[in-house]
């Protein structure tokens, strides 16, 4: 009953997205990884680049990391653009360029959990399983009036099974879709349109005016605060650049120096002794678990330092390095 129903208003109602047309492995599961944590909006223009540089997992797999991570550049959570450039390694080297064909066996690859292998299974090979995303733990808490936080592992799994039972015969593919799409357009966080909804009646939280109430989280994210004083080192038209280590945020992508002490010590360790300072308006970037205080001090110096780490970079080539956006907005506006 709820599954034929959203079923029928998806197909009437749902928004045309190029993912949504292919019963292509590949094509999906970049999909799903550039959708993990990003709007369908700034997700769209990546997935049409990525499907038009690389149209086949081998040609992806043939790819250098650092040109992927440009191109993933500006989505953030740059971990997911490597594990992707890796996982489509170990598909063409290990699994002789065959994508996994079931939920179980898609479970095993990077990157790739419960829900996006569910995902995959479904809209690629019509698998009967549930993908149980943000948008599904809301919609179905709401629907059957589960006040119990789905933040929760165990209430995960009791909407999990669950929800295998809604699925109509040989429909998963169409099923999950649909509640998605209810989730994204309808069954919203705030501000839900549940005049809109085609299972309203049935709804127990519409029924008993709970919409509001639920989902309930136990956890709510914790954002600390973290400074980064950056020293632009340029020196005739060329920056001083390092790549970053595996570890931290934006993991093997450049960017400036990074000050620990003060720019003071920094002259002297350097022997920089001609050139001129200029300070920036520090700014700000949010990231899930981190509000970022970012400063920027550029040295201008009539002489090139030796400063162990890094090199000095044209602009041209800066521009296709990969670099964390905040380094890229920098260039952008300032330089
Ligand atoms: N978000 C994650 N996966 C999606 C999909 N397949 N369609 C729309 N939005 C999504």
């Amino acid at each position: 009953m709820f599954g034929e129903k959203i079923i029928s208003w998806y197909l009437t109602n749902k928004r045309d997205l190029p993912w949504r047309n292919t019963h292509n492995p590949y094509f999906i599961w970049l999909s799903e990884i550039i959708l993990q944590q990003t709007r369908v909006s700034q997700g769209l223009p990546y997935y049409e680049k990525f499907v038009e540089k690389y149209p086949t997992i081998e040609d992806l797999a043939n790819a250098e990391e650092e040109e992927v991570l440009r191109l993933w550049q500006g989505l953030g959570y740059y971990s997911r653009g490597r594990n992707l450039h890796k996982t489509s390694i170990f598909i063409q080297n290990e699994l002789n360029g065959k994508f996994p064909e079931s939920f179980k066996e898609l479970q095993k690859l990077k990157g790739v959990g419960k829900y996006t292998a569910a995902a995959i299974a479904s809209f690629a090979y019509n698998e009967t399983v549930p993908a149980i995303d943000g948008n599904a733990l809301r919609v179905i808490s709401r629907y059957f009036e589960i006040f119990e936080p789905i933040d929760n592992i165990k209430t995960q799994n009791r909407i999990f099974d669950t929800s295998l039972g809604l699925i109509p015969k040989n429909q998963a593919g169409l099923y999950n879709q649909a509640v998605m799409e209810l989730g994204a357009t309808i069954c919203l966080p705030k501000k839900t349109q549940c005049n809109n909804c085609p299972v309203r009646l049935e709804c127990l939280a519409f029924t008993n005016k709970t919409v509001e109430q639920i989902p309930i989280k136990e956890k709510k994210i914790k954002v600390t605060e973290r400074t980064l004083d950056y020293i632009i080192i340029e020196f005739e038209d060329r920056y001083w650049l390092k790549k970053r280590g595996e570890k931290d945020i934006w993991a093997n992508m450049y960017d400036f120096f990074l000050d620990e002490g003060n720019i003071q010590n920094f002259l002297e360790k350097h022997q920089i002794k001609d050139f001129k300072l200029k300070t920036h308006q520090p700014f700000q970037h949010l990231l899930t678990h981190q509000k970022l205080i970012v400063n920027f001090t550029m040295i201008q110096c009539s002489e090139q330092p030796t400063i162990e780490g890094g090199e000095f970079y044209e602009l041209e080539t800066i521009k296709n390095l990969p670099k964390p956006k905040i380094i890229a907005d920098f260039f952008e506006k300032t330089i």
